[in-house]
């Protein structure tokens, strides 16, 4: 897609540099074209033009109809064949807004998702303690956005991020040093809590639960660009929760709290494997969809 006026235009028909608003529009129906449905490619055109210009959002509310350079639509043009080709957009700008945080994205790990927040905002309803120093373990810490934003949220706690792959830890570690975040967090290579000892007030969790025969049918922008390692949880996607939910009593204090997120259609399965070992659920949290999205239990 080539967003610039004709390069040699005679004198007297000279075309008109096209605005950002029409940048936008003419994106927007290019990245729709290409499978993007169409209210996303909408707020997607919007996010690239403004990469693409160097514009905060209020700049480009305020000015919408400023034509856009020559310099500006060939970047355009070159993040917009990235997004047409399903790269998600946070993946094209390597960074992502989670919570009330400014994260960055690298390839390795899991785009962090909006879904995710309802993780974080039911512990938080949970803890109700912002002033105490809890002891947060997070297991499968991928990009670091639960640990940061549950970091920014308790003053006085202190958090353990786990994750197997190396490329995560070092995401959680940037995204902890980006956040000012990084006195308050240990972080840990190693295979969910089993080098650890604990005991935790808080474990927190968003394990890999897509079901293995699920994978090849999920959108380009998951399957082609978030890691295996962090959407593959075995034949009924729950492998991973059974792990974890079986050295919960060791790693929890007896009054703590576990809190995991669980795919749509999971949170039944997940409260029964807490269930069968002896926690009691204290809530289950729906996202903006009213969808079951995690599922937090107590020691019973
Ligand atoms: C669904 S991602 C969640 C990432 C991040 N917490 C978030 O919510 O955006 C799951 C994470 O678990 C990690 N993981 C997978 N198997 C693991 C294991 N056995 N032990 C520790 N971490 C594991 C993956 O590397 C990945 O970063």
């Amino acid at each position: 897609m080539d967003m610039r006026r004709d390069p040699a235009p005679a004198p007297a028909a000279q075309e008109a540099p096209p605005s950002r608003a029409q940048a936008i529009a003419q994106v927007a129906a290019y990245l729709n074209d290409s499978g993007v449905e169409a209210t996303q490619a909408q707020d997607d055109a919007r996010a690239l033009l403004r990469a693409a210009a160097g514009l905060s959002r209020l700049e480009l509310a305020m000015s919408p109809q400023a034509p856009i350079s020559d310099e500006e639509a060939d970047r355009l043009s070159r993040l917009a064949a990235r997004r047409a080709a399903r790269e998600p957009v946070s993946r094209i700008l390597g960074e992502r807004g989670f919570w009330t945080l400014d994260l960055v994205v690298s390839p390795h790990v899991l785009d962090p998702r909006a879904d995710t927040e309802t993780l974080v905002e039911t512990t938080l309803a949970l803890v109700d303690k912002s002033d105490a120093p809890l002891a947060i373990l997070d297991l499968g810490a991928g990009s670091g956005a639960i640990t940061c934003a549950l970091l920014s949220e308790l003053p006085m706690a202190h958090a353990v991020a786990v994750d197997l792959s190396p490329f995560a830890c070092a995401a959680t570690a940037e995204n902890l040093a980006r956040c000012g975040l990084s006195d308050r967090a240990t972080v840990v290579r190693g295979r969910w809590g089993e080098s650890l000892a604990g005991p935790f007030d808080v474990i927190v969790s968003n394990p890999p639960y897509v079901r293995a025969g699920d994978i090849p049918a999920l959108d380009p922008e998951v399957r082609l660009y978030d890691p295996a390692l962090a959407l593959d949880g075995g034949r009924d996607g729950l492998a991973c929760y059974r792990e974890i939910v079986s050295d919960l009593s060791r790693l929890l204090k007896p009054d703590g709290l576990v809190a995991f997120e669980v795919g749509c259609d999971q949170a039944v399965s997940v409260a029964s494997l807490l269930g069968a070992k002896g926690f009691a659920i204290a809530r289950v949290g729906r996202d903006a969809g009213g969808h079951e999205r995690v599922v937090a239990a107590r020691p019973a």
